[in-house]
């Protein structure tokens, strides 16, 4: 593995076998009340691989008409989305380094065949607090470069319970997932791989 750039802090299991089974269970409720939906890239329309929903005040949403943005309510319910849970954001608390708390909870879920091309995080307004990112499930190759497209990159497996943060000099970074590697986790019953990113939106 490469070193990784300025501003990014990596935390192999962070979270315990029965921490996340917790996550996955609160999980689960959250996707009852805030079901996946499939993503569309802006303009075009292209479905994404990943299937996503949100938790906390604000959502990260993307469709054909309307774009990248953040929404208080789901695209297909009109409902408010389901609160981050506490764990969570003990979790922030512990890795962000940053005094105003998480809006939104981007849920992200990855079929084996999934992936995510390589993108900035910049639709949001308060680029002073980083962007934690948490796995769950199969393992995958992540991407992080720099904040100049087409740069040089490192990258690097995520495991299940490992918590990535992102601030600092690499708060716009490029990033992305490559691939997911099936079977690799027995978290999830029937595989796949879950990312949650937690992000302040609004200006602190
Ligand atoms: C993302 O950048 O939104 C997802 C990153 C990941 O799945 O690890
Ligand atoms: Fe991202």
């Amino acid at each position: 593995m490469t070193a990784l750039p300025d501003g990014v802090a990596f935390h192999p299991g962070f979270i315990d076998t029965a921490g996340q089974s917790v996550l996955l269970s609160e999980l689960r409720g959250i996707v009852k009340a805030a079901p996946l939906f499939t993503p569309e890239m802006p303009r075009t329309g292209k479905p994404m691989s990943v299937q996503m929903t949100n938790c906390g005040a604000l959502g990260w949403v993307t469709d054909k008409a309307r774009g990248y943005r953040y929404q208080p309510d789901h695209p297909m319910t009109g409902k408010p989305w389901p609160a981050i849970p506490v764990s969570l954001l003990a979790i922030w608390n512990a890795v962000a380094g940053f005094p105003a708390p998480p809006e939104a909870c981007l849920v992200n879920f990855y079929r084996p065949d999934a992936k995510m091309g390589l993108h900035q995080d910049r639709d949001e307004q308060e680029f002073g607090a980083p962007v934690v990112s948490v796995s769950l499930g199969d393992d995958a190759r992540f991407r992080i470069g720099g904040t100049e497209k087409g740069g040089q990159t490192a990258s690097l497996i995520l495991r299940s319970g490992d918590v990535l943060v992102f601030g600092g000099a690499s708060r716009l970074a490029w990033h992305g997932i490559d691939r997911v590697y099936p079977g690799t986790s027995m978290l999830l019953k029937d595989g796949g791989r879950i990312n949650l990113t937690l992000r302040r939106v609004t200006r602190a």
